[in-house]
């Protein structure tokens, strides 16, 4: 008997316990990056979505992106005494991304017109703005003068170019040299843009960056403020940052011995690597940072002045907080293989087929039954796979799927072959989530053309 209202109580509270139990938006990515996929409240939280916005479908979580910043921060602040972080554009360009950054107190690193835009659209001043290009147009060039921003000059060719454009506007140009230290990071070779055969920078090596300085500094419109060099992305290793920071500092003091140069900044570029399968291990920013402070403190020493230290990542910032949410039309059985096709594809997310990067496939609301599937795209293409070979729970057609770290070079790549409209991107911040694209149309696919 006495049992009784205690089971009563417990019926009354039950709906509420569950409801307590439901995860927040946040909390259900959170969940599917931890392999929780499966779990019944984490599907339904993110179906909810799919529902709302249709698929396929960006969804990016604000909490990561402002805990990468938070944790770079963390490691060099208190190491580097003049420290300025920007975030390289190219990554993801939505302005409510870019605008969160800046918010973050991050400059804006672009390599277009159109980047200059969405930087400024974002809410960026031009001074604010970083602009390296290894082929900037004399409308780019023109633009980035006017804005003072700081122009990354790529060649002696177009530092003629920024100084003629400069005394036409009867301005100072704020430049820096991109320089080419010839390091390889280790990364997949179309990302590798630091070694002596690539097509970016002043090579350190038989003085050319050092001639390309001196000729500067006597240039009437040029103002000299800094040097830069990135040398790839997804760098998982400090080694090939540490051999860069030898270089550029033995360079800062060689401009200051032999040419009285004080530079304002040395920007080491972006590049930071995430983990992009489960239990990678990637450099964190605490041993990036720990493995710079030295090479940063001797250099410093050397030269006689600290410059302020410029670090411009993109992927690091926004890789990891984007989930990709597509939805299976079939599945399909080969005599070789099982196709679970989905309603995205390389025009969706062009990653795995330009450098057979690997993203992690996560099923919703399945977890048992095994099977090895291909994640295939829906362009009409033998290489649109977008997953190979992968172990998931069996899906079948309507079942959800999430790609994982689809925050960096996933809808900024995107495009519109097979005329499929731009998919929608939503940005998460705790159980709301915020349209801050809409879904392209077939309006937009046509637009501007003629019959
Ligand atoms: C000059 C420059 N800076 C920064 C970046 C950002 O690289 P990541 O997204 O790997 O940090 C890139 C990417 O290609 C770049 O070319």
């Amino acid at each position: 008997m006495s049992m009784r209202p205690l089971s009563l109580a417990l019926l009354l509270i039950a709906p509420a316990l569950l409801q307590a139990a439901a995860p927040t938006l946040h909390e259900a990515l959170v969940a599917v990056r931890e392999d929780r996929a499966g779990d019944a409240g984490v599907a339904r939280a993110l179906q909810g979505l799919a529902k709302a916005h249709g698929t396929p479908l960006y969804v990016y979580d604000q909490a990561h992106i402002r805990g990468q910043v938070k944790a770079l921060k963390a490691a060099f602040a208190p190491r580097f005494q003049r420290l300025r972080l920007l975030y390289a554009l190219k990554a993801n360009t939505n302005p409510a991304i870019v605008g969160l950054l800046r918010s973050e107190g991050l400059g804006a690193e672009v390599v277009s017109l159109g980047e200059i835009e969405g930087a400024l659209r974002s809410g960026h001043a031009g001074p604010e703005i970083m602009f390296t290009s290894s082929s900037k147009s004399p409308a780019e060039l023109r633009r980035a003068v006017a804005l003072g921003a700081v122009l990354n000059v790529d060649s002696m060719d177009e530092l003629g170019q920024v100084q003629a454009e400069a005394l036409r506007q009867k301005k100072e140009a704020r430049i820096s040299f991109r320089v080419n230290p010839g390091v390889d990071p280790h990364t997949i070779h179309q990302i590798n843009t630091g070694i002596a055969e690539s097509k970016f920078g002043l090579h350190l090596q038989d003085g050319i960056a050092f001639r390309a300085y001196e000729k500067a500094k006597a240039m009437p419109g040029i103002r000299v403020e800094g040097v830069h060099c990135h040398i790839g992305s997804q760098i998982t290793e400090t080694e090939g940052y540490a051999l860069t920071a030898r270089k550029m500092m033995g360079f800062v003091k060689e401009l200051k011995d032999r040419l009285g140069l004080r530079l304002a900044f040395v920007d080491l570029g972006g590049g930071l690597g995430i983990p992009y399968k489960d239990g990678q291990e990637v450099m964190s920013p605490e041993d990036l940072a720990r493995t710079l402070e030295p090479i940063w403190k001797e250099g410093v020493a050397a030269a006689g002045y600290e410059p302020t230290l410029w670090l411009e990542p993109g992927r690091f910032f926004v890789g990891g907080a984007g989930f990709l949410l597509a939805r299976v039309n079939t599945v399909k059985q080969t005599p070789v293989k099982t196709f679970v096709n989905v309603d995205a594809g390389f025009n969706t997310l062009m990653r795995p087929i330009l450098y057979q990067a690997y993203h992690r496939v996560r099923v919703l609301g399945r977890s048992a039954d095994p099977v090895t599937v291909d994640i295939a795209g829906d362009v009409c293409e033998t290489g649109d796979i977008l997953a190979e070979a992968r172990t998931l729970p069996r899906a079948s057609a309507g079942d959800l799927l999430t790609i994982l770290d689809t925050g960096a070079y996933g809808f900024s790549m995107a495009s519109e072959y097979n005329s499929r409209p731009m998919p929608a991107e939503v940005l998460v911040d705790g159980d709301t989530a915020r349209v801050i694209r809409r879904r392209g149309s077939f309006g937009d696919v046509f637009r501007n053309t003629a019959r």
